[in-house]
């Protein structure tokens, strides 16, 4: 524990303070974290990186669902696309909130965003291509995110874990309209079905790669475990993550694009292939299929309500001198 503190504070063994001690002694009996309480430098800036991410990667995971939500084949099924995609928009909501108890505000982070300083997930660099990619994404991709968040409502900052457990809720809804679509699609006509195969292929890798490098690349993980922001390593999730998903492509009639996909008696889970790395630094690097038209959506989104934030403003201000009339 304390070379993890050492690494990230820069500090020597014995220059860690009595607060430093008493910090991780309270996260290590499993206490919540509040805002206002201190905490370390290197805890308050990982939190933010990582929320501010997640918020990012929920309002960017907008962007190739709403592709479809015009062209969805039912009414049925426009509904609950927009649905979900709104949803998105709520997780994304939380999320900035949390991250805002921390001393940064919402426009600084979109201001990172938009200039490439912060991250959103790689998966969101793929394109949507066809109708069956709406199956997929809430399956594969959803499911991912269910995955690694169902943990993260045990995280040890307050405001994190309770957004967590109402963005849990409603992903697993998002879950499941995905996996119905697919079980639609799969059982439909021969061309559906390769449709639903089709997405599979395409979108398997990607939702492999969203649980972050290997373990032996990943830079975060040690000192986000020791602080509780993160409860497993990248490689322990996309192993829960295979293991769960491939009796699902099963019983879909569909395969999973993996050769070398095999039961593993010993160790009681799949063998699999790694996804191919260097395509996971190409896209986090900006260089995915899709993150310029990503990337250039939402900048346009933010300067195009630029009239509407000022609008508020300047009511805010009006409203704010009228009481001061009224009041003397
Ligand atoms: N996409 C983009 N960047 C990624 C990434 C991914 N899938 N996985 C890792 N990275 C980046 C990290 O941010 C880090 O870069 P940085 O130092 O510049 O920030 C670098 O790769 C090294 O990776 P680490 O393993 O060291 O990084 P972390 O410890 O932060 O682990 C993580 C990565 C597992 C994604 C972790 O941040 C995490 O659990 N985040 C919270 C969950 C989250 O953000 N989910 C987004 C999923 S999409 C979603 O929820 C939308 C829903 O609608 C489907």
């Amino acid at each position: 524990m304390y070379a993890q503190l050492v690494k990230s504070e820069g500090k020597s063994k014995a220059e860690l303070t009595p607060e430093d001690h008493a910090f991780q002694a309270r996260i290590d009996a499993g206490e919540k974290i509040e805002p206002k309480e201190w905490m370390p430098e290197g805890y308050r800036k990982t939190l933010i990186r990582q929320i501010g991410q997640h918020a990012h990667s929920e309002i960017v995971g907008q962007l190739p669902e709403g592709n479809w939500i015009t062209r969805a084949p039912t009414l049925e099924r426009k509904q609950i696309l927009l649905a979900k995609v709104q949803d998105e928009a709520g997780h994304g909501l939380y999320l900035y909130c949390a991250a805002e108890t921390l001393g940064v505000s919402r426009d600084e982070l979109l201001e990172k965003l938009h200039s490439g300083d912060m991250k959103y997930s790689s998966i969101f660099n793929y394109p949507t291509l066809t109708w069956a990619d709406m199956g997929a994404v809430g399956w594969l991709v959803d499911g991912a995110a269910i995955m690694n968040q169902v943990p993260l409502q045990r995280t040890s900052y307050g405001p994190y874990s309770r957004a967590m457990i109402r963005i849990c809720k409603e992903e697993s809804f998002h879950q499941r309209q995905g996996y119905a679509i697919m079980m639609k699609m799969a059982n439909g006509t021969p061309e559906q079905k390769q449709m639903a195969q089709d997405a599979l292929n395409r979108l398997w890798y990607p939702s492999l790669m969203m649980f972050g490098p290997s373990d032996k690349d990943s830079v975060h993980s040690v000192q986000s475990m020791a602080w509780k922001i993160k409860m497993n390593t990248n490689d322990e999730l996309r192993q829960k993550f295979v293991d769960q998903t491939v009796p699902q492509a099963e019983y879909l009639g569909l395969t999973v694009p993996d050769p070398n996909l095999k039961w593993n008696e010993e160790k009681g889970g799949y063998d699999f292939s790694e996804p191919d790395w260097d395509e996971f630094f190409n896209v986090i690097k900006g260089n995915g299929p899709c993150n310029k038209e990503r990337l250039g959506a939402r900048v346009k989104a933010w300067d195009d309500g630029a009239w509407y934030r000022e609008a508020m403003v300047a009511h805010a201000k009006k409203k704010a001198a009228r009481r001061t009339v009224a009041a003397e």
